[in-house]
């Protein structure tokens, strides 16, 4: 069953509740230090102020206590950037009014959905009220329609029309494309320092692919089976799991050399060892040259190319060469590549590719449920809703 897409309504006139994930990373001085979350929400935003809607948008940021306002996740900061791109003015508004009052050139955003008590138990009166504030509801937020919550999954119950917007209709193609038809050789990557939440994930992809490369905890985790790793970090109740992956499959490619500091620090000093020279205090925190090499040519013969997590700590120059020089080789590469989640994204930006990746999703653990071949909550209840929908309202364009 498809989805209702935003461009399959009459929206002149209308307000639209527009669901976006505009959950960026803003550093200790307030800055926003990836805007890809916030660019690639545009398209939706810019359609629905081009069709003469009415616009109300809102996002979650960070995990606040529900009830409890407190600035570090406001919204305010967002508004203040969206401000600056669309040139339109954004009122940020800290509670959920009943009538609100649209001005001409004005986007109404509300605060956090996460101030709001109920928001994340996908409470039934809250996602009522959300759906009572609007005509139609849009959810765009793909990387969080793996969560069941009020504003992602409960207002799809009660809002009269609901429909997917640009972004999510994007995801979800190219995703689709990817998974359903990959081309041979498949080779993934994951790495990252988010263990446990990406060990679900590596039996699927070890199915899937025809190599999977591990860096970062995942790998550490790996050698841990049965090398010294220091003091580098690593999930200790992951070691089964690695050691029954790794004994079912045979195309992991673990790292064989590595760069070692002895602190977290960007100033530590940088040793390049083998694998088997690992001392006590020595913490791993990127893959060496011989480990950079076999990555190069496997990736120079991949056709699909999925990417989650970097290979090392490369936020610390001095450890930054391994994910790099694979960025660069996936970015230089003809093979089909997707990349996803926060830290991905992050390298990526940094180091300028983000032209050279054939998609990139806003997805982490969206991503990464959707990669599992998990049900996306809110594109399940989507679906359910928009046949509902069409039989239902004279809004659709039929
Ligand atoms: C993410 O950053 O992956 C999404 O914004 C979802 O955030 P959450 O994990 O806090 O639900």
């Amino acid at each position: 069953m498809s989805i209702l897409s935003i461009l399959d309504i009459n929206i002149t006139n209308k307000i639209l509740f527009i669901r976006s994930d505009l959950n960026v990373p803003i550093n200790s001085e307030g800055n926003i230090i990836s805007d890809i979350r916030i660019r690639l929400s545009l398209p939706t935003i810019k359609y629905a102020i081009s069709k003469g809607a009415k616009i109300i948008i809102t996002s979650h940021l960070g995990r606040p206590i529900e009830g409890v306002y407190n600035h570090i996740f406001s919204l305010k900061k967002i508004s203040q950037y969206l401000e600056n791109i669309l040139n339109y003015k954004i009122s940020l508004k800290k509670n959920l009014l009943n009538n609100l009052n649209f001005k001409k050139n004005e986007i109404i955003m509300l605060e956090n959905v996460r101030f709001n008590i109920g928001e994340k138990h996908n409470d039934k009166e809250l996602s009522k009220k959300y759906a009572s504030l609007c005509d139609i509801f849009v959810m765009d937020a793909f990387a969080t329609a793996h969560r069941k919550h009020s504003s992602t999954y409960g207002i799809i119950k009660y809002a009269n029309i609901s429909c997917a917007g640009l972004l999510l209709i994007n995801e979800l193609n190219n995703l689709n494309k990817i998974f359903k038809k990959p081309k041979h050789p498949i080779v993934s990557i994951v790495g990252g320092s988010k263990i446990s939440t990406k060990f679900n994930v590596l039996n699927k992809l070890a199915k899937l692919s025809d190599k999977i490369i591990v860096g970062g905890g995942i790998a550490n985790t790996f050698l841990a089976i049965d090398n010294n790793i220091g003091k580098s970090l690593y999930e200790p109740k992951s070691l089964n799991l690695a050691k029954k992956l790794k004994e079912k499959y045979n195309n992991f490619i673990i790292p064989i050399d590595c760069k070692v500091g002895i602190s977290f620090s960007k100033n530590t000093s940088v040793k390049t060892k083998k694998i088997n020279n690992i001392l006590s205090n020595d913490r791993i925190m990127d893959i060496g040259k011989n480990t950079i090499k076999i990555i190069i040519d496997i990736l120079n013969k991949a056709k699909t190319i999925l990417w989650n997590g970097p290979l090392g700590v490369f936020e610390f120059t001095k450890f930054s060469e391994g994910t790099k020089i694979i960025a660069y080789t996936i970015a230089n590469s003809n093979a089909f590549s997707i990349a996803g989640g926060g830290d991905t994204l992050a390298a990526i930006e940094l180091f300028n590719l983000f032209n050279k990746i054939s998609y990139i999703s806003t997805g982490g653990g969206s991503f990464l449920n959707f990669v599992e071949g998990k049900k996306l909550p809110s594109i399940s209840i989507l679906k359910k809703y928009n046949s509902i929908n069409i039989i239902n309202s004279d809004n659709i364009k039929k």
